[in-house]
């Protein structure tokens, strides 16, 4: 008997919840366990996924899946770090890649096994996402290579007698061009899982579920919810005021490390909704914490921190408050190694505090968390805000993160240079829009660095501060690679900004892709 899911063992990697995603979206469930669950066959599943994971198999004690899993005779499919574990456990050789691959890479399919099924309909040549720094050196007796790269001679392989199959790459993330056809490959035609959910209808009845839970929890509590504007915390309010109506209290912290025209804008947006919202005015609050602090996380946590202070200082102004809302995504949560399905001994390698998650303290605080987009995407938490009637404007904005410029000034920031990159980011935005290019692009800003360079203005010489104009293209902000914008358009912004904007004397593009960089720098 099997029950037409898939088990995905998870070690620790930034992508599993987009496995599981990216199985639901073919209309299959999917569970995720930790990666030493041994109990498979409580579960049913018709197939296993093992996810990627921060760990090298040639270490002490790696982690590793019970072997009693291979005499299931259940499909396996290995991704990343899982393809190296199947490996292992079958004799095979692992040791640190000579040529590391990151990001977008041309994968070849080896046409010699007959019946593969993973790539069927998958041309011979595309495009995969990496991201790994192992790989193996010999694969075990009766396993065949089925796809290499021009890095990597063993970038997938099957040993089809046993239903085992592995790809270095990740077919989870959009940027693999082919690799929801492989998961849906693997899902439908090796596991022979029979579809079930109906994804459409996930959003309607996800704004419904929520909207009671918000009910029922708060029972006749007030809840506060710090809303930044951003379409998280928008969509957040949008639900929580559904649900609760007059017993939501909007507070929006003007930290002063906020785009130029941002609490208008906010005031506006709140307008829309009809909901009742206090502006605070903390920008010397924020200021003075930040004061010779250059160290990113410092940064981040200290942000964390002060935004719940504020909130605990405004909740006790509000009588019978039970509850701080936030607009958490999931990234935040990867990002911040705080997956709640991760088992306590292992856990993700932090890449960042999420000011709204790991950047906030760990202090009692008398109020419990609300966080209804907590298990969702960007993207999915877009399509939510459209179906509540959210505007358009609100909806397609691009991100902008919780501690605000203070992470875009890159080491210690002062007045001077929250002003200067303030006016920076608004000439930006408004010759995107311009231009018609800002609804092309998932995300750009202006970074300053603490660089300086000699330049030459009107016959004199400049000595003054580089900018960066990051530009990004993404689905769920998990993976992204940088937009391609035409060179007239860079060629303004470098005019305009180094023209009107005081301090700034260079602007460069930044090219990286996620990963392995990051959107934000700090
Ligand atoms: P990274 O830099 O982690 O960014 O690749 C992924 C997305 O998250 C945004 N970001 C944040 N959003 N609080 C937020 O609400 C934060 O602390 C934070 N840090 C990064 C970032 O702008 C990008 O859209």
């Amino acid at each position: 008997m099997k029950n037409h899911c898939i088990l995905i063992l998870d070690f620790g990697s930034q992508y599993t919840h987009l496995i599981a995603r990216k199985i639901r979206e073919i209309g299959v469930n999917a569970k995720i366990y930790p990666y030493h669950t041994s109990d498979i066959k409580s579960i049913m599943p018709n197939g296993i996924i093992l996810s990627g994971g921060p760990f090298s198999v040639y270490e002490n004690n790696p982690p590793l899946i019970s072997r009693s899993i291979f005499k299931l005779n259940i499909p396996i499919l290995g991704i990343c770090y899982g393809m190296q574990v199947l490996a292992f456990m079958f004799g095979g050789k692992i040791s640190p890649s000579k040529y590391k691959e990151y990001g977008k890479t041309n994968f070849f399919i080896k046409n010699e096994v007959n019946d593969n099924l993973l790539f069927h309909g998958i041309p011979n040549k595309s495009i995969v996402w990496m991201s790994h720094c192992d790989e193996i050196k010999q694969i075990p007796t009766n396993f065949k290579i089925i796809g290499y790269t021009n890095y990597s001679s063993i970038s997938a392989y099957c040993y089809l007698e046993k239903h085992i199959y592995a790809l270095q790459f990740h077919p989870e993330v959009t940027h693999t061009k082919f690799g929801k056809l492989i998961i849906k490959n693997f899902v439908l035609k090796i596991c022979k899982c029979v579809t079930q959910l109906k994804s459409n209808k996930f959003f309607t009845q996800f704004i419904k579920t929520t909207i009671n839970n918000i009910k029922k929890t708060t029972k006749n509590k007030n809840v506060i919810l710090g809303l930044s504007g951003g379409i998280d915390s928008c969509v957040t309010a949008y639900l929580l005021h559904k649900s609760i109506g007059d017993h939501l209290y909007c507070i929006f912290v003007d930290t002063g490390l906020l785009m130029e025209y941002e609490t208008k804008k906010i005031i506006l947006s709140c307008q829309q909704i009809n909901i009742n919202i206090k502006i605070i005015d903390a920008k010397k609050r924020f200021l003075s914490i930040l004061n010779g602090v250059s160290d990113p996380e410092q940064k981040r946590k200290l942000i964390g921190k002060e935004f719940l202070d504020i909130f605990q200082e405004e909740a006790k102004k509000i009588q019978n408050v039970g509850f701080i809302a936030q607009g958490t995504i999931y990234s935040d949560m990867i990002e911040s190694s705080i997956d709640p399905k991760l088992t306590q001994n292992m856990n993700h390698f932090m890449i960042k505090s999420h000011h709204n998650v790991g950047g906030m303290p760990k202090v009692d605080i008398d109020f419990k968390l609300i966080e209804p987009l907590k298990m969702l995407f960007k993207d999915e938490v877009k399509k939510i805000g459209e179906k509540l009637g959210i505007s358009k404007e609100i909806v397609y904005r691009h991100p902008f993160p919780g501690p605000g410029l203070s992470i875009r000034i890159i080491g210690e920031v002062n007045q001077q240079k929250i002003d200067i990159i303030k006016k920076a980011e608004s000439i930006l935005i408004h010759e995107l829009k311009k231009y018609n290019i800002y609804q092309h692009v998932d995300q750009a800003f202006i970074i300053l660095l603490p660089i300086k360079s000699v330049g030459v203005m009107g016959d004199k010489r400049t000595y003054e501060y580089t900018a960066v104009l990051r530009a990004i293209n993404t689905e769920d902000f998990m993976t992204s690679t940088f937009a391609y914008l035409p060179y007239d358009f860079l060629e303004t912004i470098s005019n305009r900004i180094i023209n009107e904007v005081e301090g700034i004397n260079r602007i460069v593009y930044d090219i990286t892709s996620k990963p392995p960089s990051t959107i934000e720098w700090e």
